[in-house]
């Protein structure tokens, strides 16, 4: 009979729990509070997410109850309980970029992806988020993909670059 050396299980939710990256995260940090932000980073960069079977993990592991762990992946917004598109565009409806039209774009973006802000596309391409300033009201309305700051926009750019990068 073949030894199955993977320590990967079914969690009670149906999902993976325990695979390589979190065995090698978990040998890395000390199983104390202190690191539960900086593992969280770590776990939404490989992921794209932070999803539910792995709070479990950090919960156990941290000694950290899931609800107070629930509590920091919602509270920061560069954390996500789903995962995000390969494509994360960030519309900026702060003060001003909300003046100067940023909802016109956030408009122009839920019409042409026909997701809501929080949503992935199905095949996985573009994700949508609302965001409140990211410090570049200067260049207000500004939208990000990536993280990358688009200023001065216009639902014209918006529509160049959502062709350019549907191609
Ligand atoms: S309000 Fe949009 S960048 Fe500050």
């Amino acid at each position: 009979m073949q030894e199955n050396n993977q320590k990967e299980q079914k969690c009670c939710c149906g999902e993976e729990k325990k695979d390589k990256f979190l065995e090698e995260l978990f040998s890395t940090y000390k199983p104390i509070k202190d690191n539960l932000i900086q593992m969280l980073n770590e776990i939404q960069e490989h992921y794209g997410y932070v999803p539910m079977w792995v709070q479990k993990e950090l919960s156990e592991f941290l000694s950290v109850p899931m609800a107070e762990i629930y509590g920091v992946v919602t509270f920061y917004s560069r954390f996500s309980l789903k995962p995000k598109g390969k494509y994360n565009i960030s519309v900026c409806l702060g003060t001003a970029c909300f003046v100067k039209g940023s909802q016109k774009i956030m408009d122009r973006l839920l019409e042409r992806l026909k997701i809501q802000p929080g949503e992935t596309t199905p095949d996985g391409k573009f994700s949508i988020e609302e965001t409140r300033c990211v410090g570049a009201c200067g260049l207000a309305p500004v939208f990000t993909i990536n993280g990358e700051v688009y200023g001065k926009a216009t639902v014209q750019k918006l529509d160049q670059v959502l062709d350019e990068l549907m191609k």
